[in-house]
């Protein structure tokens, strides 16, 4: 039995849901834990691409129990054009999805918000998705909030009434249009039969299937650095990305889990403002943004691109306690001649310890760069890495070295036969010994036979 973490190192955007997806031959449940519809990664299905926001990568196979924890905050309209998605693609979810009624509800007054405050932010807006995840962990926190379980209760009219009134007032003072309450109060009321049957405890369910041995994957969104209590706030996302997260978020003990696996972009991407130290604003930022097609799947934004910053990853690693490391998009650095490296931040001449949590130093700090040869040859499809060129390998030697943990897996593209999948001690604990088929995984062609 084995119970693992999947996290994001950096910005979000590392590619957790290809490694999810890779990973899930060895589990049986995949779990999201927080955030809601900011998130999202394309997935291919037989001929078909489709984006999740929502659903965990878990529901392509046909065996896996897919949860939306209680840390979640749900958009219903979303979820429903998902789950038509599947339906249409022929992937049958019946009796293997389930949603936490502790989770919350976006409430369609949300995005609204979110928009009306970035616009009346200007110049410092945080850059947010506009799906209204802000104001819904703040009403979650301020206990206004309306949890998925409340629209099976008596109640939930009221309730949803009470915060269209309430942030209606901010809306009108942000001078913005305010929704119609009743057209509000419909929605929500169209939206409850189809969510009745995936309601469930899933505190209870998920400790039940850990007590029967199953194991379990907690799928992990955006990253470490848009963590509200770590990252650079306020340029951060409102939920908790990292490892502790899963805990709080799905309400299985801390006792229960038994590693981290943490997913790191071979170089640093970020949508949104905020600071971003190894940011490069030249042609090799756009080489970097062309060849890794980076572009948000939630917004389309043309996310922000530069060298991987090992201070930030280092923070992470701490954070999370990441035991193995999935290394994404090697392949992206393929055609460089050089490489950099950001191993330390410098400010006033000074060499800063740790990732600083004052916003106004992190903006201030220069990188520290080591400049590693490129290899100017094809990663793309490699199997083992020793079938990597040599400056490959020792890229990877490099990160492991600084960030104190192995690489497991290395990505060299978007297929799941672009996988390198390396048979160590840690990543088979972390695979409940499952590696033998992940690595079969791996050399599939094709997605898993639908049910
Ligand atoms: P929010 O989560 O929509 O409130 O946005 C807050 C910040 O997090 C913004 O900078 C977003 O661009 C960023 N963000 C949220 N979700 C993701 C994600 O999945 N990938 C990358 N950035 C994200």
């Amino acid at each position: 039995m084995t119970n693992t973490i999947i996290n994001g190192m950096q910005w979000g955007d590392e590619g957790k849901g290809k490694i999810v997806d890779l990973l899930c031959p060895a589990f049986d449940v995949v779990v999201r834990y927080q955030g809601g519809d900011n998130a999202g990664h394309t997935v291919k299905f037989e001929d078909r691409h489709f984006a999740l926001h929502l659903v965990p990568s878990g529901v392509l196979h046909p065996e896996i129990l897919c949860v939306l924890g209680s840390g979640m905050v749900i958009n219903p309209d979303t979820l429903f054009r998902e789950l038509d998605g599947l339906l249409e693609a022929g992937v049958d979810f019946e009796g293997r999805f389930f949603i936490s009624k502790r989770a919350h509800v976006v409430l369609p007054i949300y995005p609204v918000l979110d928009q009306a405050r970035e616009t009346a932010m200007g110049k410092s807006q945080i850059g947010t998705t506009i799906r209204g995840i802000g104001p819904a962990y703040e009403s979650k926190i301020t206990r206004f909030g309306v949890r998925m379980g409340d629209l099976l209760s008596s109640e939930w009219k009221r309730r949803v009434e009470e915060q269209v009134a309430r942030l209606g007032r901010e809306i009108a003072a942000l001078g913005a249009e305010v929704p119609d309450e009743q057209e509000v109060v419909a929605r929500c009321g169209d939206w409850i039969e189809r969510l009745r049957p995936f309601m469930a405890e899933t505190e209870s369910l998920l400790n039940g299937w850990i007590a029967e041995g199953r194991n379990l994957l907690f799928e992990g969104a955006q990253g470490a650095r848009l963590d509200v209590d770590h990252g650079t706030y306020p340029y951060v996302t409102s939920s908790s990305p990292t490892a502790g997260g899963a805990c709080t978020g799905s309400g299985v003990p801390p006792t229960s889990i038994d590693g981290v696996i943490g997913v790191l972009k071979a170089y640093t991407t970020r949508v949104g403002g905020g600071p971003f130290a190894t940011e490069l604003l030249d042609s090799t930022g756009e080489h970097l943004r062309d060849r890794g097609n980076e572009v948000g799947t939630t917004t389309g934004r043309p996310r922000r691109c530069g060298w991987l910053d090992l201070v930030a990853a280092g923070h992470a690693r701490m954070l999370s306690g990441v035991d193995s490391i999935a290394l994404t998009k090697l392949d992206v650095l393929d055609e460089l001649e050089e490489i950099q490296v950001c191993v330390g931040y410098r400010l006033d001449g000074e060499i800063v310890k740790g990732f600083p949590a004052s916003l106004e130093v992190v903006e201030r700090v220069d990188p520290v760069y080591e400049s590693l040869p490129g290899w100017k040859s094809n990663t793309v499809g490699a199997l083992e890495l020793s079938d990597l060129p040599q400056a490959a390998q020792d890229y990877i030697s490099f990160v492991e070295q600084h960030l104190g943990a192995t690489v497991g897996i290395v990505s060299t593209g978007p297929r799941r036969e672009e996988t390198i999948v390396r048979r160590d001690e840690t990543l088979s604990r972390l695979t409940s010994g499952g590696l033998a088929a992940i690595v079969e995984g791996a050399a599939e062609v094709e997605p898993p036979a639908r049910s």
